[in-house]
């Protein structure tokens, strides 16, 4: 099994093979918990590269040896959906990896990166709305679950996540 890939920070060159990542990761591996039905209403908003996280330095990508994006993932200091900041609390942000390459470590090493810069920065805990079907991944990082959360993505259209948060 190869587990040939480089982690490296985004750009805003990387919005056409993120977008193609979150595409071809969400509705695979985000139906073991959603039905379909909802799912295809909540996609068509998930599956876009967020510009502003591209540029933020401090999202990356994981890029296979014919520099495909295969995983990528990141944290702000702003509140998802807001300027928001506050003192030592990190946001982990956009997760992802391809179903061909899942439980290859991609996600546990794009959040070490995460993690050491972070401390850096004086941050002292994260705090994540994750996917109901990312929250084995999350809890094997080091994140509690605190309390099931529904996040409104635009008028009717909302999706159950979980509240996660992590100490350093
Ligand atoms: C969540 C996700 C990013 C994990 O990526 P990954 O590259 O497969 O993660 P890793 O290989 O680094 O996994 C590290 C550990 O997390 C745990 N883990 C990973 N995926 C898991 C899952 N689906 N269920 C339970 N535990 C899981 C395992 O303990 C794993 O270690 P192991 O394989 O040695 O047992 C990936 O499944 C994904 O893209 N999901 C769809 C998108 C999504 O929901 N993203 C989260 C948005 S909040």
């Amino acid at each position: 099994m190869s587990t040939d890939f480089k982690i490296r920070i985004a750009s805003v060159d990387d919005q056409e093979g993120v977008t193609k990542l979150l595409k071809a990761s969400y509705p695979i591996l985000m139906k073991s918990r959603y039905p379909e039905k909802h799912l295809s209403g909540i996609l068509p908003l998930i599956t876009k590269a967020n510009a502003s996280l591209l540029s933020s330095g401090t999202f990356y990508v994981a890029e296979n040896k014919d520099k495909r994006i295969i995983g990528c993932g990141g944290w702000t200091k702003e509140k998802p959906s807001s300027r928001e900041i506050e003192t030592g609390l990190g946001h982990i942000r956009h997760f992802a990896s391809h179903p061909q390459w899942i439980r290859r470590t991609i996600g546990r090493k794009i959040y070490e990166r995460c993690e050491k810069e972070a401390k850096m920065s004086q941050i002292k805990c994260f705090e994540c709305f994750s996917s109901l079907n990312a929250e084995g991944f999350y809890r094997a990082l080091g994140f509690k679950s605190v309390k099931n959360i529904e996040i409104i993505l635009k008028e009717y259209c909302q999706i159950e996540a979980v509240l996660m948060r992590r100490y350093f």
